[in-house]
């Protein structure tokens, strides 16, 4: 399976996703990609011997579709077969993720179903919970939706911060996302349970 990983950051999940792709592993990375032509993970994928590319989403305002004409000539280029969302902050439309369906997967810093969308880390905190954690799951159209594939658990300590809590999941998506690609991309859909 051919792997495509989009960031816009720094692309710790997709370094963690690109180092756990060797031997007789059934995929391998082809593409990094980014929306940001800043972003820091694109010297790590460079440096990893990983072809990137960086489309600049501001010159496009609101026409989600031009950047997605752009998006899917360099996804075609590669041959991808499968898309990774690592840190990928930009919403994709419907349509894109229609022809995508059951072959792009992301990573979120919550326990879904609860906290979708921003800020997770600083609505568990506000909610009293116990746990927080971070979940893969399959992309559809409707934002951090999809089946969940894996969920990996970490307690909330006293005294956490968002900061805290965020540098103590970081390191458990680290571990679920490529154990839960591995699965993927050999046909298995058996959900992934981690606890720190
Ligand atoms: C992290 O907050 C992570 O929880 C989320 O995206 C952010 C950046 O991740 N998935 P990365 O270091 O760019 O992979």
């Amino acid at each position: 399976k051919r792997i495509a990983i989009l960031i816009s950051g720094g692309g710790s999940n997709m370094v963690s996703l690109a180092e756990s792709m060797v031997g007789d592993h059934p995929a391998r990375p082809v593409l990094v990609l980014s929306n940001d032509t800043e972003a820091g993970g694109l010297a790590k994928a460079s440096a990893m011997g990983i072809a990137t590319a960086a489309i600049d989403h501001k010159p496009f305002g609101d026409d989600r579709a031009g950047f997605e004409a752009l998006l899917k000539t360099e996804l075609e280029n590669a041959d991808a077969d499968l898309i990774c969302l690592a840190g990928f902050m930009r919403i994709l439309t419907a349509e894109f993720i229609s022809r995508w369906e059951g072959r792009m997967l992301n990573i979120h810093p919550s326990l879904l179903p609860k906290y979708k969308g921003l800020n997770t880390h600083a609505r568990a905190l506000r909610a009293g919970d116990k746990m927080a954690g971070c979940s893969v799951h399959e992309v559809t159209a409707a934002l951090d939706d999809g089946p969940i594939l894996g969920q990996a658990q970490v307690p909330i300590l006293p005294g956490d911060t968002a900061d805290t809590l965020a540098a103590r999941v970081l390191p458990m998506e680290h571990r679920l996302y490529p154990a839960v690609l591995r699965r993927f991309a050999a046909g298995d859909r058996t959900p992934v349970y981690l606890k720190s």
